[in-house]
């Protein structure tokens, strides 16, 4: 890679506020930690999968495939790489693994927790079973590998209302966000379809933060804004947004969209992504950072590839991995049991 080729796909991105760019220097600075990347990758038949969420550097430096959860866990299922390096949280790195267990999967992320998977573990859903014998347990992807393997079926952003609606079954314990539960009970009952869906007590500490009231506060400001919102939102953001979906969900609906302003609730690197491709739109308001997401970094990707330590390597009970690839090859039968499903 050339630093001005890299410099092209960053120059629309502001950084933090609308007066910082990023400027050829800092392209040309990244550029040996990028090469070396580059050449890694073949040298060990390798390949990056990057989340929306990560540095831009990362984003259009290193990664060959970028996505949201379950975008990238598709990937991850049909790759034929020897090595997958996962650049973003570990619960994301353990799913690939899940998904093609034959494969060595690397998570390069020193600080790859993340508010949701840290909030509940395996124990607590044996507890919940019990109590609710009767119902299908359904968990969000971004769980880790232990409570997926106590749980049915997988959900992720993209798919989690069509999945809900699909179970056979109408008691359901959805688990860890309530808040992205609540919204989904709000949206299968605006289609009347009426479950009973239990909710787990936990939340994403970035966007259970967003209110209401900065809603109004755009539409005063920006009438013509479109307002887009990630279901981990609380149902007041939700209700209020023009259109609520995954990470790569928001990107598709501003590429498809007629308008020319954007209010996105959501973590900064889908901002950053979206400026990079669309540098005609205008992305009005803040963001707030995913402090995991924001811990990955070139450096570790290059170190990851060249000598991985062994806290890096993702390695399951083979019990666990059993159950949870269960669990996630579940949530490829009924998402694409849908119509339009992925
Ligand atoms: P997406 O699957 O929509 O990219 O969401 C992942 C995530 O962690 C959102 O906070
Ligand atoms: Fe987890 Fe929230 Fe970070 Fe997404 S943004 S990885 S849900 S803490």
């Amino acid at each position: 890679m050339e630093a001005s080729q890299l410099y092209e796909k960053l120059k629309s991105i502001k950084l933090g506020g609308s007066t910082q760019r990023f400027v050829m220097e800092m392209c040309e600075e990244r550029l040996p930690v990028i090469n070396r990347i580059e050449a890694l990758k073949k040298e060990k038949n390798a390949i990056v999968l990057a989340h929306n969420y990560v540095s831009p550097y990362i984003f259009y430096g290193a990664a060959d495939h970028t996505g949201d959860s379950y975008g990238l866990a598709k990937v991850a299922q049909k790759s034929d790489a020897e090595i997958i390096v996962f650049s973003a949280v570990r619960f994301m790195a353990e799913t690939a693994k899940l998904v093609n267990p034959t494969k060595t999967v690397l998570d390069p992320n020193f600080n790859g927790g993340c508010s949701l998977a840290d909030g509940i573990t395996g124990e607590d859903v044996r507890r919940l079973r019990k109590e609710y014998p009767d119902h299908t347990f359904v968990c969000y992807i971004n769980t880790t590998a232990e409570v997926k393997a106590h749980c049915d079926v997988c959900v992720t952003s993209s798919n989690v209302n069509s999945i809900l609606e699909r179970i056979e079954n109408d008691k359901i314990y959805f688990l860890p966000d309530k808040l992205m539960g609540q919204n989904a009970i709000n949206f299968l009952r605006n289609k009347g379809v009426e479950k009973q869906i239990e909710v787990f007590n936990g939340t994403c500490y970035v966007h259970e933060e967003y209110r209401p009231e900065s809603i109004d506060l755009v539409r005063q400001n920006f009438p013509n804004a479109e307002i887009l919102a990630h279901p981990e939102c609380k149902p007041g953001v939700a209700d209020k947004a023009d259109y609520v979906g995954s990470t790569t969900g928001m990107l598709d609906r501003v590429r498809e969209s007629d308008k020319s302003d954007f209010f996105l609730l959501t973590e900064c690197g889908l901002t950053d992504v979206l400026q990079s491709e669309f540098p005609d739109k205008r992305f009005v308001g803040t963001c707030t950072q995913c402090q995991y997401m924001k811990s990955n970094s070139l450096e570790d990707i290059a170190q990851v590839l060249e000598n991985p330590r062994p806290d890096q390597i993702v390695e399951l009970d083979p019990e666990i991995l059993k159950n949870a690839s269960h669990c996630v090859n579940q949530m490829f039968h009924y998402a694409q049991a849908t119509p339009g499903g992925k």
